[in-house]
């Protein structure tokens, strides 16, 4: 949800803050802005995408060393060009650049008209940079200072840069809830919401925590205080991005870049975890907190969208095979319910991002009622790593398109790892289904790519057949229950078209009445138990003369004999089969948005990293 981005150092700043702002796309593209210092400020705003914002600076001065930019999802006002960030102060003094919600906006706001500001736009970032404004001139306050006083008087959530004309070689931010981060080059500083921008040019950085603001200086200095005026000691880590990681390569898009390097990313996320021949497995977050999650009452896994049916499938995993009562929650209700949850609860919190304000704040409750936090995350760093108490990283690399892929097939590897190495420890599974399951598991990077090669075509065929529907169906049984959910996803984020998953069984129940021949119905149908189950919803399905696609396992003859058109996926353990059975729905939902002229990448509406509520 917005990206933001500044630079002070030796370099010119434009072309550092434009290609940030590239990078950040995918958190927020309905408009852009950038700010930069050159004895006066200028200050460049357009609704669009970035390009849109190159094509408008093309014949303005764009030199300067030090500046900032945006780029925005909106909460506040529509995306216009006035809308868009930086929001300049009404004495022109300050540019402030905003992600973040300021809930009680409208009570400054007023108070601020009262002592004659006057405000150009709809946004509560206006409101924050007058009041900053207000503060700095009526104390006579450094800007820093004038920054710390009026975030005292805020409610909600913010990720700041602010540039004051009068005091030009310093950057000042501050985080509440909303990412920021800090990096540290030679004679250079950067500030961006996540590393991407940053990491092409140092990979030494500081995470901000709530509530601190930092101030980086020209001369080299970083200083960093909380709120409360105190100092802290900055902690300065090392990332490991590589650039390949965050381009498109020879792909068309990062969706696509991003379903083919599923290979490699599942098989990362098992490095140095998982041995078949020498039969162990070791998840390390697990081992440091060894005793309270063997000894768990229960597991509560919170989460959201993609993360949450990835959740999902850990209720299957967990309660099959280590035998351990789950709940999956939606972090967004979680936080909001008075849960029943004490310090025999493990409460693990599953995020792509690590930066998810409903994630995060359902955390922070569990934690504040005494459960043992785990966090299953992707970003290095991210806040959702540091709250908890242990966790696991995915290392699926950077992803930039909206559409989660590799994110949700790392968090299913990660969860049966954790599954199997708690089933076999706590005595759920004998010893030869636990080396079977290892083997399976390390076989799965291969069976994905022999199915990404064998069935390419098949499914680009098939998204030409339904490319046009108006509405679509995704029914599976057990483990594919929540692909089915995530399949449906898959489809309506980025094609637009309605979509729904459902238990299969559950059809009768209610969706049946919308099967007609206009109607494609997925079927996700590779379950060893219940098969005969499946195959009757299928028959049921085409009595109503519905258009059946079914995902089955290599060789299956029979659906092959009743549904329209079949994808085949290679056999496995039925635990690991959703590793498997969501490749073909990711590359139908992409090669179905391609066809209807989509934006794959940057559907719309949506942005990656949800760090409003
Ligand atoms: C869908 C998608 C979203 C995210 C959700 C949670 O493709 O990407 O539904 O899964 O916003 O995000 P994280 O995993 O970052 O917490």
């Amino acid at each position: 949800m917005c990206g933001i981005v500044g630079y002070i150092g030796n370099k010119q700043a434009y072309p550092i803050l434009i290609n940030g702002l590239k990078r950040l796309e995918y958190r927020g593209y309905d408009s852009a802005g950038i700010a930069i210092f050159n004895g006066d400020l200028n200050v460049y705003k357009k609704q669009g995408k970035v390009q849109e914002l190159v094509n408008f600076t093309k014949s303005k001065n764009t030199q300067g060393t030090i500046g900032i930019g945006h780029t925005r999802w909106a909460t506040h006002g529509e995306p216009n060009d006035t809308n868009a960030h930086p929001h300049v102060s009404g004495n022109g003094r300050l540019t402030l650049i905003h992600n973040g919600i300021i809930e009680n906006y409208a009570l400054l706001k007023e108070a601020l008209k009262k002592e004659g500001h006057t405000f150009q736009s709809e946004t509560d970032t206006e409101v924050l940079v007058h009041l900053i404004e207000e503060l700095q001139t009526r104390e006579n306050l450094k800007i820093e200072e004038a920054v710390r006083v009026a975030l005292s008087k805020v409610i909600g959530a913010y990720a700041i840069v602010v540039i004051d004309r009068e005091d030009p070689d310093k950057l000042v931010a501050a985080r509440k809830a909303s990412p920021l981060v800090v990096g540290i080059g030679e004679d250079e500083f950067f500030v961006a919401s996540d590393p991407t921008p940053i990491a092409e040019f140092t990979q030494k950085v500081v995470f901000l925590n709530d509530e601190e603001i930092a101030v980086v200086t020209r001369d080299g200095d970083l200083q960093i205080k909380s709120i409360e005026n105190e100092i802290q000691n900055p902690f300065i880590q090392e990332l490991d991005i590589k650039i390949e990681e965050m381009e498109k390569g020879d792909f068309e898009h990062y969706m696509l870049k991003e379903i083919y390097e599923q290979p490699k990313t599942v098989a990362d996320c098992m490095r140095g975890r998982v041995n078949a021949a020498e039969g162990w497995i070791k998840v390390g977050g697990v081992d440091t907190c060894k005793d309270r999650i063997f000894n768990a009452n229960r597991f509560i896994i919170a989460a959201c969208g993609t993360s949450w049916h990835a959740g999902l499938i850990g209720e299957y995993l967990f309660e099959e095979l280590a035998r351990i009562p789950v709940e999956v929650e939606y972090a967004s209700e979680l936080r909001y319910r008075n849960p029943i949850i004490n310090e025999k609860d493990v409460v693990i919190a599953l995020s792509q991002s690590g930066e998810t304000a409903d994630t995060l704040a359902a955390l922070e409750m569990a934690k504040s009622k005494g459960a043992l936090c785990y966090g299953i995350v992707n970003n290095v760093g991210s806040s959702i790593a540091r709250l908890t108490h242990a966790g696991s990283y995915i290392h699926a690399g950077p992803e930039i398109g909206v559409a989660s892929t590799k994110a949700f097939t790392g968090q299913v590897t990660l969860l049966s790892m954790m599954a199997i190495h708690l089933g076999y420890e706590r005595g759920t599974i004998p010893r030869s289904y636990y080396l079977q399951l290892l083997e399976e598991l390390e076989n799965i990077p291969n069976k994905i790519d022999r199915l990404l090669k064998n069935a390419q075509k098949q499914i680009e065929f098939i998204a030409g057949e339904i490319k046009d529907a108006p509405n679509a169906l995704y029914l599976g049984r057990g483990y594919n229950f929540p692909i089915a959910l995530e399949g449906a996803l898959k489809l309506k984020e980025i094609s637009y078209i309605h979509a729904e998953g459902y238990p299969a069984a559950e059809m009768k129940h209610g969706p049946i009445a919308l099967i007609d021949e206009n109607m494609p119905v997925i079927v996700i149908a590779t379950n060893k138990s219940a098969y005969e189950k499946i195959v009757s919803n299928i028959q049921e399905v085409k009595a109503r003369k519905g258009k059946v696609i079914a995902i089955v396992k290599e060789g299956d003859s029979i659906i092959r004999e009743i549904a329209d058109y079949t994808i085949e996926i290679p056999d496995t353990d039925e635990p690991l089969t959703p590793l498997l059975s969501v490749i073909p729905l990711q590359l139908l939902s992409y090669h179905i948005a391609l066809m209807r002229g989509c934006n794959v990448d940057q559907p719309r509406n949506l942005a990656k990293s949800v760090t409003v509520e």
